[in-house]
């Protein structure tokens, strides 16, 4: 019975590491896996043609993280936890959004931000 007990708990431990470090994993990093989206496809016009968001490395979170978006400043441009409010991801369709984000893109995105959208 307690060999028995003994086991289940190591299941359990080696189930609760595994989802651990797979959540690890998933949860995209805004440097290594955000911030090269924005330098493949967005920087061309941002700030370049829209200074009013700057998406270059070393800008782009302060210009993001619960700062109003300035065509619609009753949205956040990054809500932390909350991709669906987040304007970054849901304004409406401008060169921006309706071709240059892949459904990946827009993934890596969202897991960031609902992760709590860290400067890391
Ligand atoms: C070809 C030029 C162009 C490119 C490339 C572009 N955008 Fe835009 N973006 C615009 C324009 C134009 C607007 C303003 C739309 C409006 O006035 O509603 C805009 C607005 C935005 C806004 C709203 C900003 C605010 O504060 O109101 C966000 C967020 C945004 N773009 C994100 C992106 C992202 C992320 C990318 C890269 C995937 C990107 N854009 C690439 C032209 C571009």
């Amino acid at each position: 019975m307690i060999a028995a007990l003994a086991g289940a708990g190591a299941v359990l431990v080696v189930t609760a590491l595994l989802v651990r470090a797979g959540d690890g994993a998933a949860i995209p990093r805004f440097s290594r896996d955000v911030q090269p989206i924005f330098d493949r496809n967005c920087i061309a016009c941002h700030p370049v043609s829209y200074p009013y968001l700057d998406l270059r490395r070393g800008r782009s979170y302060r210009e993001l993280y619960r700062v109003s978006a300035a065509t619609r400043p009753a949205f956040e441009r990054v809500v932390p936890g909350r991709p669906e409010l987040s304007y970054l991801l849901v304004h409406p369709p401008d060169p921006s959004t309706s071709e240059l984000l892949t459904p990946a893109d827009r993934q890596v995105i969202a897991a960031w931000i609902r992760a709590g959208a860290r400067d890391d």
